[in-house]
């Protein structure tokens, strides 16, 4: 699974710590792929801080990766481009967020991601990762249970 984040989170641990905590990219990164392996899955990790970067590595997922895990920064709140291409992604995608947009300034309220994401995470920190991993296996255990009863119907 791709785990992709955007602008600026190349600075966690040193960006605004009481607003993002302490931890860094890595150590989210770290987490997310502990947490992933304890359910049989791998994860890929990109950070950009380009919009075309991001959108390449999400059409580069597409029918190689089982699912999508995205904080996409700031854009989530306003880059369509991201929107459009997590449409196009056949499989679970969860928006992550450390803090919670909602309780901030108003502009952040708005996510263009979250109508094509299958869920979204957001407020818990780096538990936030973990919580996606969690949801990403579950969201792909459905699916192949629902795709053995289809391809066994005598089960
Ligand atoms: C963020 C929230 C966004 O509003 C902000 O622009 C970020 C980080 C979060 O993880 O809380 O860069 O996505």
């Amino acid at each position: 699974m791709l785990l992709l984040h955007g602008p600026n989170l190349n600075l966690l641990g040193a960006r605004e710590p009481e607003v993002y905590g302490t931890e860094t990219l890595a150590d989210h990164i770290a987490t997310a792929s502990a947490a992933a392996g304890e359910c049989g899955l791998t994860v890929e990790a990109r950070q950009s801080n380009h919009e075309g970067e991001l959108l390449e590595a999400i059409h580069g997922a597409r029918g190689r990766c089982a699912a999508i895990v995205v904080n996409p920064g700031a854009f989530t709140h306003y880059a369509w481009s991201l929107h459009d291409a997590l449409a196009a992604f056949d499989g679970p995608v969860v928006e992550v967020h450390l803090s919670n947009p909602n309780a901030r300034e108003p502009w952040r309220h708005t996510s263009v991601v979250a109508p094509v994401a299958t869920g979204t995470i957001a407020g818990f920190g780096g538990l936030g990762y973990r919580l996606a991993i969690e949801a990403v296996a579950t969201c792909l255990g459905a699916d192949r249970a629902e795709n053995e009863t289809v391809a066994r119907p005598d089960r």
